[in-house]
């Protein structure tokens, strides 16, 4: 069969023209007139709103900061802020009745990952219906994984009771669940076209490279933030938050004795994804120009207001006062409520001693067997390796060497 360019482009204008007039249509559908400063989608000159749309990719790995991170990009009033939704996909896809939950076929997974991203950066919330269990009915579902970690999804039109900020200021994971009630997903999509930009953070898409068809989607404009973080963190946090599936870790760290049942396997390709994806980002392919930028969580918990203008900068939005306030709020070692602090994942709290307190929960032993499991990570990403429990546990010797990986051009 012969396809000629032309048919090529044809089709690609057609899918532009279909999806410009559904997002008008939806958009026309919204109650009230456009208010407020972000909604230069409401003037009505000629650009297809997808041309000036961003669509943000928070890429990460579990237990790497990103809930913190998130957190930069849900405080700003033009983005709509979506927490792990690739949650449902996994679920769909994984063999419930076995106990290990094995994934069935992982390149269908990948496709459907990829899917749901490209129907959600179009504000399409009905697509997850597909995955979300149990099935939602006229489009309303009280499963939608993490919801209160949105804000967009816990403040009007979504939810009327949501005040801005809620009413007292307290994370909505406090009060949006109750609030709040079931999430209608047509109101979702409704929100997430109102606001200017969608931002989606992930940990389970293993490569960068797994994301090609989404930059080169010519509806798309991707910016992809790798947050990367030191492996030896990244398992100390796993440990905590995961203890029961980390038992045979936590019989090592405190007996000394590496027990031989012990997995290595996860924290070894977490290292693996993490070196091939930061080796590809830095290399600047034609297909990630401009759409890449490295950010490592210990700059960013150390710095935190520098890194957020970079992270800005670079997906091309301005930092509001709400983003700033909220790094000054959750930033320094005044933590508002103590109560916060207990909250599994939580992210208000004290970042510099987040960083940092892997180095007094890891015994030395373990430091030294992933030391020699994630060399290439730990070199490429600037971690310095410890020699000793002294320099382990010595925090005033930095492990962080100063590096700037080159910002996207
Ligand atoms: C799911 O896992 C169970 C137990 O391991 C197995 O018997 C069953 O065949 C699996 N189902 C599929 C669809 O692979
Ligand atoms: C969900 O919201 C839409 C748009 O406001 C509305 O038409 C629909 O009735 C709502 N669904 C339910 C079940 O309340
Ligand atoms: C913590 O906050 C209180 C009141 O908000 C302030 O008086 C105090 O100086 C702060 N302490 C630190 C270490 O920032
Ligand atoms: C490892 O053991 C030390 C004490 O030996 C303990 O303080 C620390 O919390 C343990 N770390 C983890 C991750 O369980
Ligand atoms: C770690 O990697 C570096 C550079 O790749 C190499 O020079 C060094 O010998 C390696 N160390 C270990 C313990 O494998
Ligand atoms: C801790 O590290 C600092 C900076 O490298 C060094 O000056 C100091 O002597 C070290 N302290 C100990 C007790 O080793």
């Amino acid at each position: 069969m012969e396809c000629s360019w032309k048919t090529v482009l044809l089709l690609v204008c057609a899918s532009l023209g279909v999806q410009y007039t559904a997002i008008h249509t939806l958009r026309d559908s919204l109650s009230g007139p456009c208010q407020g400063a972000y909604h230069s989608l409401c003037d009505d000159s000629w650009l297809p709103v997808e041309s000036y749309r961003k669509h943000i990719l928070l890429f990460a790995t579990t237990r790497s900061g990103s809930s913190f991170t998130g957190q930069l990009l849900n405080q700003h009033p033009a983005i709509f802020y979506v927490f792990e939704p690739l949650y449902h996909v996994q679920q769909a896809f994984t063999n419930s009745s076995s106990r290990l939950r094995r994934t069935l076929d992982r390149r269908a997974l990948l496709g459907a990952y990829r899917d749901l991203l490209l129907n959600l950066y179009t504000c399409d919330f009905h697509f997850m219906e597909n995955y979300i269990r149990p099935e939602p009915q006229d489009h309303v579902t009280g499963s939608f994984f993490r919801r209160s970690s949105s804000h967009a999804l816990c403040s009007p039109p979504v939810c009327p009771e949501g005040g801005d900020g809620g009413a007292t200021g307290s994370p909505d994971e406090i009060w949006c669940p109750k609030k709040c009630g079931s999430l209608n997903l047509t109101l979702a999509s409704m929100s997430c076209l109102s606001r200017g930009h969608v931002a989606i953070k992930t940990v389970r898409i293993p490569e960068v490279g797994d994301l090609r068809t989404l930059t080169e989607d010519p509806r798309l404009d991707l910016k992809i933030i790798h947050l990367v973080r030191d492996p030896r963190a990244i398992l100390a946090s796993r440990m905590m938050a995961f203890s029961d599936q980390f038992r045979a870790w936590k019989i090592w760290n405190a007996t000394g004795r590496q027990p031989r049942y012990v997995d290595l396997s996860q924290i070894t390709s977490t290292c693996k994804d993490m070196t091939a994806s930061a080796e590809t980002g830095l290399q600047r392919p034609a297909w990630l120009r401009g759409r890449y930028l490295l950010v490592r969580y210990e700059d960013l918990a150390f710095n935190p207001k520098d890194k957020a203008i970079e992270i800005y900068r670079f997906v091309g939005l301005e930092l509001e006062e709400k983003v700033r306030s909220w790094i000054a709020r959750n930033t320094n070692s005044n933590v508002s409520s103590p109560s916060e602090w207990n909250h599994r994942y939580s992210t208000t709290r004290d970042s510099r001693v987040t960083a940092e307190s892997w180095r007094l929960r890891l015994s030395f032993d373990i430091v030294r067997t992933l030391q020699n499991l994630c060399n290439d990570t730990l070199t490429l990403l600037g971690y310095k390796q410890v020699h000793s429990v002294a320099e382990l546990r010595n925090l005033s010797h930095s492990l962080v060497e100063p590096r700037t990986f080159s910002p996207a051009t």
